[in-house]
């Protein structure tokens, strides 16, 4: 027999033919409400914590969100219409979990609408979170002074600079691509990637910003500044249990810009002092601070091909077309000059670090916007 729960799973497959029906008007969003929330009422007789069941609820009550919104109505609506969903999402959650659909949980999960658009961002965000990992898996050792005089130490800065190269790559690829996906992706998709307030707390809508890798890059790096802590602390609650516990390890970690100041007897806290350490440290110190250096010039330049991304696809070109998710905001409802306060901390942090390149590297790309 087919278990409720079931029931619900296999309803979700049908959830991006439905939106889309709301989309181009052949379904009302008062039938769309009506039939998923029949369909939930039946999910709450048997509530166990189960996170693919917080995922289909959430995204079932963010497109309902979408489709009130759309139609005039206030914010927050959804939970409103189908009452018993709060409970029934915190009923659900497994310990540790947020209680909606997160970045990593989405990407693994159903699909909104489906289609290119969401596909290849799905493919993307996969990609480049990967990506994110082995680069602080490569350089993890090297919080440890002893690390940096091994041989391996300059295979592991090299390695994790390749892989950044390999992120800037596909974020330019996404701008490419983007030319005849736009309109899915701006006007249609991220109208369903929601913030909720659940239990009495906020979450954002759906967003890349949440990836854990991402998040703890500028930390292990050791160029996070003030600002940056504050604004990555608060996004701790959109990680799924195991991804928490993987970021707050890195958070906690030493960093490798402390562990080379470390290394070279003092910290390099700007650009004279790093200018001083390349002039006077032994020969092998100086090739993996260079290392090091390239490491966040390929940070710096990746950073700048993501800017190039939110320019090209939410600035470019604006839409006729009603959207309920403003394209001069963030999903997570910063402005963009907030993401790119992010890109000039990284450009300040490549240009200091520049100077322990030998001067026949010093022309090396360092993330300018260009892209
Ligand atoms: C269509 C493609 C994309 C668009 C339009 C886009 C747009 C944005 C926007 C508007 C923000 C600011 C969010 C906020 O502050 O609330 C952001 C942040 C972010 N996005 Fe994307 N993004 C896209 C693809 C991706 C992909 C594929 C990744 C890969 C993981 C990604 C990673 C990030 C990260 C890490 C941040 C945090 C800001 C930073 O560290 O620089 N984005 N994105």
């Amino acid at each position: 027999m087919t278990t409720r729960p079931e029931l619900l799973l296999q309803a979700i497959r049908r959830l991006p033919q439905e939106n889309r029906s709301v989309i181009d008007g052949t379904l009302s969003s008062s039938d769309f409400t009506a039939r998923w929330s029949e369909i939930l009422e039946g999910s709450t007789l048997e509530v166990r914590p189960r996170r693919d069941l917080v995922v289909a609820v959430g995204m079932v009550m963010s497109s309902i969100e979408r489709h009130l919104l759309f139609d005039g109505e206030l914010e927050g609506a959804s939970w409103m219409r189908v009452p018993f969903a709060e409970a029934l999402i915190l009923d659900l959650t497994p310990s540790g979990d947020p209680p909606r659909e997160v970045i990593a949980s989405y990407v693994r999960g159903p699909d909104f609408i489906g289609g290119a658009a969401e596909w290849r961002f799905k493919a993307q965000v996969t990609e480049i979170s990967s990506r994110y990992r082995d680069i602080l898996e490569a350089v993890a050792p090297l919080t440890e002074p002893a690390a940096w005089s091994q041989p391996e130490a300059a295979d592991r800065l090299r390695s994790a600079r390749i892989w950044m190269e390999t992120v800037r790559f596909m974020f330019l690829e996404q701008v490419r691509a983007i030319e005849a996906e736009r309109h899915e992706f701006r006007d249609l998709l991220r109208g369903f990637f929601r913030g909720h307030r659940i239990g009495g707390v906020p979450y954002e809508g759906v967003n890349a910003a949440h990836e854990p890798g991402a998040m703890a890059l500028d930390l292990v790096f050791g160029i996070a500044d003030d600002h940056y802590r504050s604004y990555v602390d608060p996004l701790r609650r959109h990680l799924l249990a195991e991804d928490r516990a993987w970021f707050d390890q890195r958070a906690a970690g030493g960093s490798l810009l402390g562990t080379l100041g470390e290394v070279v007897g003092r910290p390099i806290q700007n650009e004279a002092v790093a200018l001083r350490v390349f002039q006077i440290a032994q020969p092998w110190i100086r090739d993996r601070a260079a290392d090091f250096a390239r490491l966040i010039i390929a940070h710096s330049a990746a950073s700048a091909a993501h800017m190039a991304v939110i320019r090209s696809v939410l600035q470019k070109d604006p839409s006729t077309t009603k959207t309920v998710t403003p394209p001069s905001l963030g999903t997570g409802g910063r402005p963009h000059e907030h993401t790119r306060g992010l890109l000039l901390t990284r450009q300040a942090a490549a240009k200091h670090l520049k100077v322990l390149l030998g001067p026949e590297d010093r022309g090396i790309r360092e993330g300018g916007e260009a892209g």
